[in-house]
């Protein structure tokens, strides 16, 4: 007989309710309840294993199975009422069951565990948003490939130090990150492949005497394989943190990008107009147009990747095999899988409405001297010079362009031989920016010969 005042599930020995604070501590109801579709998945999976194996009827199966589907429709259609008494998702959606369908709805948690429910809906959850963020950075590499395809041969500045270093095509630039975020998707495969196995049937940490058929329910929730050892089914938090460092790795790359794109759509730079529908204007200032939405994503990171943190924080120290502490887990992966998908989809939408000043990009290209080391190169090939004295021949000339206030193609031949006599007029071919990026055409270089080649690899790819 339970107490009244005592909880439902579990109050068999105890004499009173829970103080208000312990329900309000306990109870994780608030959050995990976006875990109710999983969790109704489970068990319906376990409740036909259950009757599959001869552990309960067919017809309390079906009845329990109806049910469930019964309490997800209230739940979807937001008649569900939840209660904190109840602690969390599992027990609110069973406590439901019983009112819907009675004795049966008792016979549902045979063989199982809070600890493996909760181990296999929280897997399901994280498993979804995997294959969300797996289509949301393939589009996101759609779009970039979009944007290479269109300006493969668009010379712009290629910086280190964010100081002018030498012109590389704005396709290579957009190429860069298109590596960066095929490595991020490889890591969502590979942490998904890993987060492939099935805790339920582990029940509390120990396994069960009641012959469950594990690999039916893994197979029915299409994970690949049962998990082989209960204790770590049951403690393992993993598969939430890999998902957090993935999740963090690659909103540190949209960072990246959207660094960039707060640089570049500056009136200083030019560099790309940021559709208004990716902007927002100011209160006072009237001619500002600010990219919001790049500053959100650079500062998203901070929060994915505190979530790491944390939960990292919260796992370090705990014994086998559950312990409370790790009710944790969801708030932090929730929230960093919220903004991650955030953050994956406005950067979408920029890379695809945002134009790049094809003029202002090629105007910076040529300052800053940036073809020095094509001169120097050409005084290695020309002159036979060595490369570290070609260097120095350069930064001569370099000092006198400086002094004469013009760009090294517009120094006079005689001007560029008082510094070295074997200077040929040949050499003007090297000195312009479409000449030094056509030129680097080493695997991987910048040149738009390579640049169409990758964009045509990655289309291959993903095809
Ligand atoms: N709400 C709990 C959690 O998220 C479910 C598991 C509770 N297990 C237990 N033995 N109290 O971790």
């Amino acid at each position: 007989m339970t107490k009244s005042s005592s909880n439902q599930m579990w109050g068999g020995r105890f004499a009173a309710g829970p103080d208000a604070i312990m329900e309000a501590i306990n109870a994780s109801i608030g959050f995990d309840k976006r875990m109710a579709r999983q969790d109704i998945d489970g068990s319906r999976a376990h409740a036909s294993m259950l009757a599959a194996q001869g552990i309960i009827t067919d017809t309390d199966a079906g009845v329990i199975r109806e049910g469930l589907l019964t309490v997800l429709s209230e739940i979807e259609a937001g008649t569900f009422e939840y209660s904190a008494a109840l602690e969390d998702i599992h027990m609110n959606v069973e406590a439901r069951l019983k009112e819907i369908v009675g004795e049966p709805a008792g016979r549902l948690h045979t063989a199982r565990s809070r600890n493996d429910q909760v181990a296999t809906d929280f897997k399901l959850w994280v498993r979804d948003q995997f294959d969300a963020a797996e289509g949301a950075i393939l589009s996101l590499i759609a779009g970039l490939l979009e944007q290479a395809e269109a300006g493969a041969d668009w010379v712009m500045p290629g910086f280190t130090h964010l100081q002018t270093a030498q012109p590389v095509t704005w396709g290579h630039h957009m190429m860069a990150y298109v590596e960066m975020l095929g490595r991020d998707l490889s890591r969502v495969r590979d942490a998904r492949k890993r987060m492939n196995e099935c805790p339920l049937g582990a029940a509390a940490l120990a396994g069960t005497s009641f012959p469950i058929d594990r690999d039916a329910t893994a197979q029915a929730l299409g994970f690949d394989r049962p998990s082989a050892n209960s204790l770590d089914a049951v403690s393992d938090r993993d598969f939430a943190l890999e998902f957090l460092s993935t999740a963090s790795m690659s909103a540190m790359h949209l960072s990246r990008l959207a660094e960039e794109l707060v640089i570049w759509s500056s009136a200083q730079f030019r560099f790309v107009t940021l559709s208004d529908r990716f902007s927002t204007g100011s209160s006072i200032m009237p001619q500002k147009k600010n990219p919001d939405a790049a500053e959100l994503i650079r500062a998203k990171i901070g929060r994915i990747f505190g979530a790491n943190t944390a939960l990292m924080m919260v796992m370090k120290g705990l014994p086998l095999a559950y312990s409370k502490d790790m009710q944790e887990d969801k708030e932090q992966v929730f929230d960093a899988a919220d903004n991650w998908m955030l953050a994956l989809a406005a950067m979408d939408g920029m890379v695809r409405d945002m134009t790049a000043n094809r003029e202002s990009l090629a105007a910076a290209a040529g300052s800053g001297f940036s073809t020095a080391t094509d001169l120097a190169d050409w005084c290695v090939r020309a002159l036979n010079m060595p490369f570290r004295e070609a260097h120095h021949v350069t930064g001569s000339l370099v000092a006198l362009a400086e002094k004469e206030g013009c760009d090294l193609p517009d120094l006079l031949l005689t001007q560029l031989q008082s510094v070295h006599g074997g200077i040929t007029e040949d050499v003007y071919s090297v000195l312009t920016v479409e000449a030094s990026v056509a030129s680097r055409t080493s695997y991987g270089g910048t040149a738009p010969s390579q640049v169409r080649a990758q964009v045509a690899r990655w289309r291959e790819t993903l095809a």
